[in-house]
């Protein structure tokens, strides 16, 4: 029998992740100016963006919690408007300050910085200027943007994620984008956007080849494996359609240059493809990326569209917390229809919790694909209680993240390469769509939808057991002993 500990492979990326507007706050300090994400977390009934977990002051002070966890990485994203306040034009110094300080700062406690350079944040004043990503403008204004961020920090960043779930924000389109109504009813704008970051991706991708030494593109996908509901030939086939169009669209421009050509044509029969000019297929297929990072919280369930419910839905998020108060499940007619998975379990906003799914996923894309990946988010969204005793007992996160460590051990023992885990999230940030009620962080942030309180960091049960699990690089996981943490 194999006595070696089963551990994850030497070089293996240890850390947690977060993003800019989530996290920093400061949303209109030192010369930043509003994102689109600043303006849409205004008056929705949980907290803004303004404050969030303070981390724009208080960066120090979690880094020093990263070094105690063991991180030897960590995964953040760049603020364009703290660069660039107007998206364009002139650059900011005291924005570009506070990143050279971040990663200086982890660089100092040897705690590799992976960025993303967007993350839902697009300046408002693009928006205002001319629709944001709607308009084909935002390519070069996002190139320009990309290649200051690469010639000023090329030199301390090798691995660079370039967007955070382009297949959610198109899914989410009028979430995860400001989108002036007169377009509201027209869905063929949110693939004109894809279309548009799609460009946009391929040009900084090109730049990262071009600045930096031994630099990789990548971008963080949010990815979910496609089951159908049976073994019904209509449902099977409705779980290759959502598998084309929520999957395969957006890894095969990744790394193959090409659009998915069975998405792409029902896309065309339902009016709603994006106008592709001349040069741009040209454009995507120079600027693949090497590396993909890999979002993944839940599975999804299909079947084929029942008759009553045959046309364009939209997907809508549970805004309260009660399982089965979904919004809505997404229908693409004759395509397929998202459903409640009947076989597995959710949280208390529906995500179903499926760690087979991990596995299921690493394999799938590494079959189809062949590129190296990191998981840059996975997570458990809790209503974490701080107890009188001062602590954060969140049992339920450490076991979601241990089954998900061994179905990733295992799709590496099948051969799959994965270089990391930034698990979501460091501290606890601001939920896309459900304020502070929603947490997922390593460490507990003392405030909530309220008030702000003091916002102190206070380290969760999951921190302890995460900082044992890096110190024996992921054996810790198959460690039955309920006392041993
Ligand atoms: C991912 C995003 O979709 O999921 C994060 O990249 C987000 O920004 C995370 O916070 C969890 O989603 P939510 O809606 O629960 O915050």
């Amino acid at each position: 029998m194999d006595q070696k500990p089963k551990q994850m492979p030497k070089g293996f990326l240890w850390g947690a992740a977060t993003s800019a507007y989530q996290v920093e706050g400061a949303a209109a300090e030192d010369g930043k100016k509003l994102s689109q994400m600043d303006v849409l977390n205004q008056n929705t009934g949980f907290s803004d963006a303004s404050i969030a977990s303070d981390h724009y002051h208080r960066y120090k002070e979690d880094i020093a919690l990263m070094k105690e966890c063991g991180f030897n990485a960590y995964r953040f994203s760049f603020s364009w408007s703290r660069i660039f306040p107007d998206g364009v034009g002139d650059v900011n110094p005291k924005g570009v300050a506070f990143y050279d300080d971040l990663i200086d700062e982890l660089l100092r406690d040897g705690i590799t910085p992976v960025p993303t350079i967007y993350h839902y944040d697009m300046p408002m004043a693009l928006v205002e200027k001319y629709d944001g990503w709607i308009s084909r403008q935002s390519v070069e204004d996002f190139a320009s943007y990309g290649e200051f961020l690469i010639l000023r920090y090329g030199d301390r960043i090798k691995n660079w994620l370039i967007i955070n779930e382009q297949s959610i924000i198109v899914e989410f389109w009028k979430k995860k984008n400001y989108i002036p109504p007169k377009y509201h009813d027209n869905p063929q704008i949110k693939f004109q956007i894809n279309h548009h970051m799609n460009l946009a991706q391929a040009k900084v991708s090109s730049l990262i080849h071009k600045y930096v030494k031994e630099g990789r593109a990548g971008s963080a996908i949010g990815y979910s494996p496609v089951y159908g509901l049976d073994s019904s030939p209509k449902n099977m086939l409705a779980m290759l359609n959502a598998e084309d169009l929520k999957n395969h669209f957006f890894l095969d421009i990744y790394f193959k240059g090409e659009y998915a050509p069975g998405a792409l044509n029902y896309l065309k029969e339902q009016q709603m493809a994006p106008v592709i000019h001349e040069g741009d297929m040209e454009i995507i297929g120079e600027g693949c990326l090497d590396f993909l990072g890999v979002n993944y919280y839940a599975s999804k369930c299909v079947k084929y569209p029942d008759k009553e419910k045959n046309h364009l839905i939209e997907a809508k998020s549970n805004l309260t917390g009660q399982k089965g108060a979904m919004g809505a499940y997404e229908v693409m007619p004759d395509f397929y229809e998202y459903i409640k998975n009947p076989n597995a379990d959710t949280n208390d906003w529906d995500w179903t919790i499926d760690p087979d799914g991990m596995e299921y996923l690493l394999r799938d894309i590494y079959e189809r694909y062949r590129i190296p990946m990191m998981i840059t988010e996975n997570g458990i969204g809790a209503r974490d209680m701080l107890e009188a005793d001062g602590r954060i007992h969140d049992d339920y996160r450490i076991d979601y993240w241990k089954k998900h460590l061994k179905a990733i051990h295992r799709a590496i023992e099948l051969g799959v390469e994965v270089e990391g885990f930034l698990p979501w999230s460091f501290v606890d940030v601001l939920s896309t769509s459900n304020g502070y009620q929603k947490r997922y962080g390593l460490v507990y942030v003392n405030r909530d939808d309220e008030g702000l309180k003091d916002l102190n960091r206070m380290k969760k049960d999951s921190f302890y057991w995460y900082q044992k699990v890096i110190e024996s690089n992921g054996a810790l996981i198959w460690n039955t002993d309920p006392f041993v943490r």
